[in-house]
């Protein structure tokens, strides 16, 4: 059992998450966007609370039993009180005499790998798109800026710092100025982040999701664009960048299905990138007195980039967080509240992305129970049953122990197929996931069996984060065309028996059955939603798609026979309350005869969680968008996590008022008219993942009051 201080770190961001520790050990960490159920969950200081109780509940203590909280915030709201967390009221600091530390983004990026690094010194690099702005950062901080042009209103994305036992002193530090379009509307990006960022939002309509689709498009195209062209980089460090490649690139992507030209993009891009990060970490291999590097941050999720700086930085180690990107910043904000209380490191390796809080059987048991049209079967030995069940072709989703903080699913909340499928990208595509068929699956593979698949040394073959590319030995890909990019190489996640005992197992037995010592290894979820957290999301995620089965411990569940989608079931209505504005006109509440009309969410499809007190800047937000008279619909739900409330669009406003709790999907289909099928389908499972709704079967004299509870 830890002992030592409870220390709370928090991260409000675009990845708005919350870090439990109790002395030098992790308790619980987790992202808002998992419990919510919508992905890249924006969270301020003064209602972040979802992610707090649940680290909170982990340990069964309150918000009065905390010795430090610690915050780092990027939101950057022109309403100060919104940043402010002294006004949380869940949280109630002031109230319980709880002290409050806040940090720079950088330095909770910094902190994070180092703490979790187990090295004594390290040299530590933090790039991501943009972090905290100038003038809040530490007169230390503000004294090593590079750019002699650095303002109020710049913003940090590079830093490089010297870390020692507790402390981490910058070295060098690099900001950009806020984001300026020319008379073309081209975007002036002045960072790697960003740079990034702006290719993925012409390529694919998406800046904060989509690059990763930039780095698995990368390889189907030629870098024909000089790197000056994106960015240079001086000799002390000072990246600058030009429109330029960007301007090239609009240009050249005028039509949208000329997948080469895109392609010949994103390979431009990523070489730049790979480029910058290079040139970059070079300069720091001179400077620094140590030979470790750490190194986190958005950017650190690029593993392609990240295997050359394994290979090439000149660092005799290096090691990368696997929350890089702002989840991660709970963590490192904690971890500087540990070492202001004890001035102590822990020293201890992160060897397990599995940061979240355990479900125990009899959660598990009821979940399944009060799932409608499952069954479920107790194995003897799951291990080899379940590589039996992939030998078969089957579609296997596995839900394993704590859930994983960062974004890579690393076999706590994974799905599994066999990689030796030639076919086996476009089943889970149209089955599962429906992602773009350039984009790869990774395989998870049993570490001592990479150096005979992969071209790597035997003492470099470890990969437990999936945050690197490794290149296939001579044939060896045709054998796993599931997981084989178009370059010959992969996204490896590697495990051993000490770390992750079942899934090993698994591995062990396919391998024994095949040949093989690798599986497909995807994240449990389809594409748009977070990866899913209970057991619950997970049966969830098995009723709505073409996964064959869901794996909980020694319980194999399945869809019941005759069972063929959400249009079977009943859907009710949960939520505690349904609302829409209706306007005062002459002192009179104007109840129209179309009380369904709400202004369409300026949102566009989204339901958008938020925290109940929130609700009149949420409120002012949709009528800036929308216009001062526009009405909204808005629910009020109850969760594990609290109370949510949810911006409905007007579609989704429109369904619920046609669902009465007796019509199954099928009869929703035939009442209504202009829903398509696939979008009735969409529009439940949003409802569901929303908490708005619940489900039973359609049989009501078989299953009466057995839901999805
Ligand atoms: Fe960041």
């Amino acid at each position: 059992m830890s002992e030592g201080p409870w220390i709370l770190g928090l991260s409000c961001s675009h990845n708005a998450s919350a870090c439990l520790l109790h002395g030098d050990h992790i308790v619980a960490a987790i992202q808002d966007e998992r419990l919510l159920r919508y992905k890249r969950q924006r969270t301020s200081a003064r209602f972040i609370r979802y992610c707090v109780n649940y680290c909170l509940g982990a340990a069964a203590i309150q918000p009065r039993d905390l010795n430090l909280i610690v915050c780092s915030s990027i939101l950057g709201s022109s309403d100060r009180d919104v940043d402010d967390i002294w006004l949380n009221d869940y949280i109630r600091a002031a109230y319980f005499k709880v002290p409050l530390l806040t940090i720079t983004h950088h330095l909770a990026h910094a902190v994070s790998a180092f703490a979790t690094s187990g090295f004594r010194d390290a040299a530590t690099l933090v790039i991501d798109g943009s972090g905290t702005r100038f003038e809040c950062l530490t007169d230390d901080e503000q004294a090593v800026v590079l750019n002699d042009d650095a303002r109020a209103g710049d913003w940090e994305w590079l830093s490089y710092y010297e870390s020692h036992d507790t402390v981490l002193r910058p070295v060098f530090k690099q900001v950009l100025h806020p984001h300026t379009f020319d008379q073309d509307g081209l975007e002036h990006f002045g960072s790697i982040g960003h740079m990034y960022a702006a290719v993925a939002d012409l390529l694919f309509g998406d800046f904060l999701d989509a690059p990763g689709k930039v780095m698995g498009l990368a390889p189907y195209g030629t870098a024909t664009f000089p790197v000056d062209q994106w960015l240079t980089v001086e000799d002390g460090g000072l990246v600058r960048f030009s429109p330029e490649g960007l301007r090239e690139a609009k240009r050249r992507c005028r039509d949208e299905r000329d997948l080469p030209a895109r392609a010949d993009v994103a390979a431009s891009v990523q070489r730049a990138t790979e480029y910058a990060l290079i040139n970059i970490v070079h300069k720091i291999r001179a400077m620094s007195a140590s030979t470790n590097l750490c190194y986190a941050g958005g950017v650190a999720l690029n593993s392609v980039a990240n295997e050359l700086l394994v290979r090439q930085s000149g660092f005799e180690q290096v090691y990368i967080f696997p929350a890089a990107e702002d989840s991660g910043v709970s963590v490192g904000a904690a971890y500087y509240g540990l070492w202001q209380l004890e001035h102590h490191n822990t020293r201890q390796r992160v060897r397990h992305d599995a940061m979240g809080r355990i479900y125990d059987g009899g959660r598990i048991d009821r979940a399944i129970s009060s799932t409608p049209a499952v069954s479920v079967r107790r194995s003897s030995n799951i291990a080899s049953d379940v590589a039996r069940l992939l030998c078969h072709g089957e579609v296997v989703g596995w839900f394993d122990g704590r859930s994983e903080l960062g974004p890579r699913a690393l076999g706590q909340r994974t799905i599994l197929y066999d990689p030796r499928r030639s076919d086996g990208k476009e089943i889970l595509n149209r089955r599962v996931k429906h992602r773009e068929m350039f984009r790869p699956f990774a395989p998870v593979i049993l570490r001592d069996h990479a150096q005979d698949w992969f071209d790597v040394a035997p003492e470099e073959q470890d990969s437990p984060f999936m945050l690197r590319v490794w290149t296939f030995l001579g044939s060896k890909a045709t054998l796993v065309p599931a997981v084989a990019h178009v370059d010959n190489t992969a996204r490896v996640q590697t495990i051993t028996r000490d770390v992750q005992p079942l899934l090993f197992d698994v591995l062990s037995a396919f391998f024994a059955e095949t040949g093989v010592p690798l599986l497909l290894n995807t994240s449990y979820n389809v594409a748009g939603e977070p990866i899913v957290e209970t057991p619950e999301d997970a049966l969830f995620c098995l009723m709505s798609t073409g996964i064959d089965c869901c794996i909980f411990d020694d319980r194999i569940v399945r869809k019941q026979e005759g069972f063929k989608s959400l249009l079977d079931l009943r859907p009710r209505i949960s939520a505690k309350a349904i609302m829409a504005d209706l306007p005062v006109v002459a002192g009179c509440v104007m109840a129209s005869a179309d009380d369904a009309a709400v202004a369409p969410s300026p949102w566009q499809d989204a339901l958008i969680p938020f925290e109940p007190s929130a609700m009149w800047h949420v409120r002012d937000a949709v009528r800036s968008r929308s216009g001062s008279g526009s009405r909204m619909a808005y629910g009020l739900v109850q969760t594990e996590w609290g109370d949510v409330a949810v911006l409905i669009p007007e579609q989704y406003f429109r369904l619920l008022t046609k669902i009465d709790g007796i019509c199954d999907g099928h009869a929703l289909l035939d009442t209504t008219c202009g829903w398509s099928e696939k979008w009735l389908l969409t529009a439940l499972a949003g409802l569901y993942r929303a908490s708005l709704i619940r489900f039973s079967c359609a049989s009501l004299s078989a299953t009466e009051g057995k839901s999805t509870d």
